[in-house]
């Protein structure tokens, strides 16, 4: 069997930077208030008419291609998590197809949202283990900008997410011993209408009206309370989960990489498990909640500052809407 390897990282964030300060000017919040409750200092807004998300997903995926050495006509498939796509359909991963010279390969959309980077992965590594394909392209992109109402009945969920994109190249690996090890996948959808945007969706006849906007519903709705407290719980569980899959410990870990949600969440974590701050990679002071692309965005930083050294483990984890939980270890 073969194993799987990430080879090649990049990240594309839009240039507009909105600080908490720029936020005050919209609703009644304050840039203490955003600091303590989340962590975040300022997030990256997109241009109209310069960044879609399969754009950005691309510019992610140069960078990533160019690091592993390869070209685009060397891709055998692409996986795309978003939940913000360019088109309701088709799928930000036809779309992407397009921005660069692939071959005419296959084309996969992930709706998983904050977890979409580690289900695209999971499935990106059951693919080369079974030998169907060599080189695959896994990207997490997204728009929120333009889904936040910024206004003082949206803020507790406004203040919180950003726009950007990265991208990782996963290749077969010739050696047994490094790679993507185990990963883990969950969901519990009793807990959906707990982060949630609803519409437009096709449970109604008409899927979008004055009275769904009138009533704020095409807007996310978040109980923030409810997804901080699963959050606690899951990141552990399911970072324990893959650590025991493999007959490690945490003592075992060098690095966390896990989805940027709040830095209170990931402080929580850090401290269940008795992991030191080096030990945590956590980047969402300067880019807010960027959903699927928080993963391959804070592995890209890590690459570029050449953390990511051979033989460490390194964890990613990730929570969010659905709920969906998972995690993926890799040997490094
Ligand atoms: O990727 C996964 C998706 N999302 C998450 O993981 C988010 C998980 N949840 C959270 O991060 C936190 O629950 C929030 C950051 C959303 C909220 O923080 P909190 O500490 O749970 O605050 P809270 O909702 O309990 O609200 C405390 C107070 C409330 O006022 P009162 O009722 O105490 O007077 C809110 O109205 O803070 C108020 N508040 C704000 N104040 C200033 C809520 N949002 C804001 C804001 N600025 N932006």
């Amino acid at each position: 069997m073969y194993r799987s390897r990430i080879t090649g990282l990049g990240f594309y964030v839009p240039e507009n930077i909105i600080t908490n300060h720029d936020l005050e000017k919209y609703m009644d919040t304050s840039d203490q208030w955003i600091r303590e409750r989340s962590g975040i200092e300022q997030r990256r807004f997109f241009t109209e008419g310069k960044d879609t998300v399969s754009l950005m997903g691309a510019r992610a995926s140069e960078i990533a291609l160019q690091r592993a050495g390869l070209e685009p006509k060397d891709i055998d498939f692409i996986i795309f998590a978003t939940l913000s796509p360019d088109y309701n359909f088709p799928g930000s991963g036809c779309l992407l197809q397009r921005h660069l010279p692939f071959r005419e390969i296959g084309a996969l959309d992930i709706r998983t949202q904050c977890t979409g980077f580690i289900y695209g992965l999971s499935i990106a590594d059951q693919y080369i283990k079974t030998g169907m394909y060599r080189n695959i392209l896994v990207v997490g992109s997204e728009i929120q900008s333009n889904i936040l109402e910024l206004s003082t009945r949206n803020r507790d969920f406004a203040v919180l997410f950003g726009d950007g994109a990265g991208a990782a190249v996963v290749q077969r690996s010739d050696n047994p011993r490094h790679g993507i090890l185990s990963t883990h996948l969950h969901s519990e959808g009793k807990y959906a209408e707990d982060l949630v945007l609803e519409h437009p969706g096709s449970n109604l006849k008409n899927r979008m009206s004055i009275e769904i906007i009138q009533q704020g519903k095409h807007l996310p709705f978040m109980r923030g309370n409810a997804v901080f407290k699963h959050a606690v719980q899951r990141f552990p569980e399911v970072i324990l989960e893959a650590l025991e899959a493999n007959n490690l410990t945490i003592h075992d870990l060098d690095l966390l990489v896990p989805h940027q949600a709040n830095l209170r969440i990931s402080k929580l974590v850090q401290e269940k498990l008795g992991l030191r701050d080096d030990q945590v990679y956590n980047n969402i002071q300067r880019y807010g909640n960027t959903t699927a692309a928080t993963i391959p965005i804070a592995l890209s930083e890590l690459w570029e500052a050449n953390r990511l050294q051979e033989g460490m483990l390194v964890c990613l984890a990730a929570f969010g809407s659905g709920f969906t939980w998972a995690s993926a270890l890799i040997r490094w």
